[in-house]
């Protein structure tokens, strides 16, 4: 895709430091990446929640729901992942210009997909959260009986089973939802950036 010339940037007339200031948190992308079943949305909304309550600003985009409008052209083919990745990564840019703490819950299956999306924003405006659990938990959990529709072949290229997942090579952090509640993780994230002193 050839970018337009004609199309010039319009400086907004309130900028992004003065909406930090007014919410007193730095706007950031908490990107959730996992396995379908491993927790993404769920710690996801946890962690919007808790922030919301803390006053500050925050969405959550999540795979499912944004499947079904801005991106329901798309399949789940490698080329349609990377490109559903990149319009979210760029909607999540457009949160964080608005001075929000967004959550994005995507499977994201790909290393370079997710570094794009990085290389969009700032330094430290992107925090990578591999929400950890195991093929075989995921599996066993099947909280939308999709695995057993994958194992069957009734769904083709699923993620762990048909299509590949890469696990994030250096995440900002890494929650294990097998071994700490959805609230246990939600709290590490909140610790992450509290500790980083991007709330206060
Ligand atoms: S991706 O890989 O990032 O583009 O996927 P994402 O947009 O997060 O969508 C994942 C959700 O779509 C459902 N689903 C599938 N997932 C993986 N592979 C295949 N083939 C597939 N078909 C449908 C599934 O409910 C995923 O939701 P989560 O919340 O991850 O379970």
């Amino acid at each position: 895709m050839s970018e337009n010339q004609n199309i010039v940037w319009h400086q907004a007339s309130v900028s992004k430091q003065e909406r930090e200031k007014e919410t007193g948190n730095k706007s950031l992308v908490l990107w959730f990446t996992g396995l379908s079943g491993s927790g993404k949305s769920t710690v996801a909304n946890v962690v919007s929640r808790k922030l919301f309550e803390a006053g500050k600003n925050t969405y959550v985009l999540d795979g499912d729901n944004v499947r079904h409008g801005l991106n329901k052209d798309l399949g789940f083919s490698d080329e349609d992942r990377t490109e559903n990745i990149r319009r979210i990564g760029e909607v999540a840019k457009l949160f964080v210009d608005a001075g929000h703490i967004v959550s994005t819950a995507f499977i994201s299956p790909f290393q370079a997909d997710r570094d794009q999306v990085r290389g969009l924003l700032e330094e430290g405006e992107f925090m990578e959260v591999f929400v950890k659990a195991s093929l075989a938990v995921c599996e066993e959990r099947d909280p939308k009986g999709l695995y057993k529709k994958a194992r069957s072949g009734e769904i083709p290229e699923f993620t762990g089973i048909t299509s590949p997942y890469e696990e994030p090579a250096a995440p900002e952090l890494v929650v294990d939802t097998e071994n700490n509640s959805i609230e246990e993780a939600a709290d590490l994230v909140i610790q992450e950036l509290e500790k980083r002193n991007l709330i206060r």
